[in-house]
């Protein structure tokens, strides 16, 4: 008969793809039950129910506890974490939640992600940013990709940034009134390479929420590396109220990617705001970015065509929205920006003020 142990040992080589580390370790083996003939019951805690990789546990079990000698059968059975739980987990991958009071002043965050190199998350995020700023927001735009930062290129922003007097880095002024922080702006020379690894990614990027002053802001803009991993986790865990932002090309291999992303952000309860179709146009053609946003029942916030004009502005480091605002790549940016107002909490102070006292003008043509 197999024990319970041997089984235990066995699961240690089952391996979560994202959180990298063995299910045993992690805590997440609820329960083994061994019956007589030698049939094996498991039960695993997920961190959400809707987890898209249960099919790599069902399999991973199955196969490593039926190697075990003596094991007839497997059957693999899934509950859900519980706070206390997921607490504790987080505790295991050293990677605590943020103080209190950091990012106290900032009321939405939002993260550009895809999934898939090169689609323009980037160029997105720094366009929004511009575009969100114009239309009177406080707007700040964290760098997430330290290996491959291009914020400070795409909003002309480099130079060092200064320290408060309570020790805390002020992010720099970009155009457009955006704030940004990149790790450009902390590198000795522009172009010096960075090598580092998930933890050293993790305290980067803690440090850009936590030790930055990013003052009263109603967006604070996380352009993510492309790729959904480490990054992708470490936000949620620090940022569980931030929202996702998927860019996708109209083509159905960056819908799959940018699906498999968007799975990864429900993975860690984040909520997904809508989908952003960037490049289309005659050569790509367009609809992918519809696709995915009916797929993920969530809006597709708006259509980016492709143009020169917008590559080149980007490469110049102004926004396109900023110095062509009539642009048709400005105006799918306005649109877009328009529809993650809409769907995200504002500052309602303006409804404080005394009714009546201001209203002036033609009276409306009422029914009688
Ligand atoms: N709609 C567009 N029209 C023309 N060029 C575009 C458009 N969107 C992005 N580009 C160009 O495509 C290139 C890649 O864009 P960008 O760097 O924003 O992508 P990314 O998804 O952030 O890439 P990475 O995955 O490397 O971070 C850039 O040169 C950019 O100027
Ligand atoms: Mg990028």
């Amino acid at each position: 008969m197999p024990t319970d142990n041997e089984i235990r040992k066995a699961l240690e080589r089952v391996i979560d793809p994202e959180l990298r580390r063995s299910i045993v370790e992690l805590g997440m083996v609820r329960a083994i039950d061994i019956s007589d003939g030698g049939a094996v019951h498991v039960t695993v805690s997920l961190t959400t129910a809707g987890c898209p990789i249960r099919n790599h546990f069902t399999e991973a079990v199955a196969r490593e506890a039926g190697s075990v000698p003596g094991v007839t059968a497997v059957d693999v059975a899934f509950d859900v974490l519980s706070d206390a739980e997921k607490a504790s987990l987080q505790k295991t991958l050293g990677r605590g939640t943020l103080p209190a009071g950091a990012l106290a002043q900032v009321s939405n965050v939002l993260c550009i992600g895809s999934g898939k190199g090169g689609v323009g998350k980037s160029t997105v995020t720094a366009n929004l940013a511009a575009a969100l700023a114009a239309t009177g927001r406080r707007v700040g735009v964290l760098d997430a990709d330290v290996w491959g930062y291009s914020i400070p290129r795409m909003l002309g922003v480099h130079g060092r940034p200064r320290v408060s007097a309570d020790r805390k880095i002020l992010p720099l002024d970009a155009v457009g009134d955006v704030k940004a922080i990149s790790i450009e702006h902390f590198l000795e020379g522009r172009d010096q390479a960075i090598t580092w690894r998930g933890p050293m990614l993790h305290k980067a990027i803690r440090q850009f929420l936590e030790d930055v002053e990013w003052g009263q802001l109603d967006y604070l803009l996380i352009d993510l590396p492309p790729g959904t991993g480490d990054v992708t986790m470490t936000l949620a865990q620090l940022l569980p109220h931030s929202k996702f932002v998927i860019v996708t090309t109209p083509q159905d291999a960056a819908q799959k990617v940018a699906r498999r992303a968007a799975e990864t952000a429900m993975r860690y309860d984040i909520e997904l705001l809508g989908v952003i179709e960037n490049m289309y146009g005659d050569i790509f053609g367009e609809g992918g970015g519809q696709h995915l946003a009916d797929e993920l029942d969530i809006p597709l916030l708006g259509k980016i065509p492709l143009t020169e004009a917008l590559r080149r502005a980007s490469d110049a480091g102004r926004p396109i929205v900023i110095d062509d605002p009539d642009a048709p790549a400005s105006q799918a940016f306005f649109h877009a920006s328009r529809g993650i107002i809409a769907a995200t909490p504002q500052d309602i102070r303006v409804l404080a003020e005394p009714v009546g006292a201001g209203i002036s003008g033609t009276p409306l043509p009422m029914a009688p």
